[in-house]
């Protein structure tokens, strides 16, 4: 388990992004506390790649809470990370187990 930010320091709603070290490499992650409780998706858009940032920690989002890639403009929600329209309509963000204690939360890779 790699930790990913301090429960104090997140901000319901907001986006955040994440960079750890796997011990393989960087990765990027993006993370966001939801209604139904925090979310993590790697921060790549499924359909070239790209980085969902547009400049440091700044996403897009549309008035429904939704994360507009700023490559090609694919929309994207955030309850699973389900492309709703855009070029990689129907394909999805990968999505990354987390688990929360008391002061943190944790991501789970494999
Ligand atoms: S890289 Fe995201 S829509 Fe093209």
């Amino acid at each position: 388990m790699i930790e990913l930010a301090k429960l104090k320091d997140i901000e319901s709603g907001v986006l955040r992004e994440c960079s750890i070290d796997t011990g393989q490499g960087q990765l990027s992650l993006i993370l966001i506390e939801r209604e139904e409780g925090f979310k993590a998706y790697t921060n790549s858009c499924p359909h070239q790649g790209r980085r969902l940032d547009f400049a440091e920690n700044q996403f897009l989002m549309t008035e429904n809470q939704e994360l507009v890639c700023p490559a090609h403009g694919a929309v994207f929600e955030l309850n699973k990370g389900y492309c709703l329209s855009g070029p990689c309509k129907g394909q999805s963000l990968r999505q990354i187990d987390i688990k929360v204690d008391e002061e943190s939360i944790f991501a789970i890779l494999e």
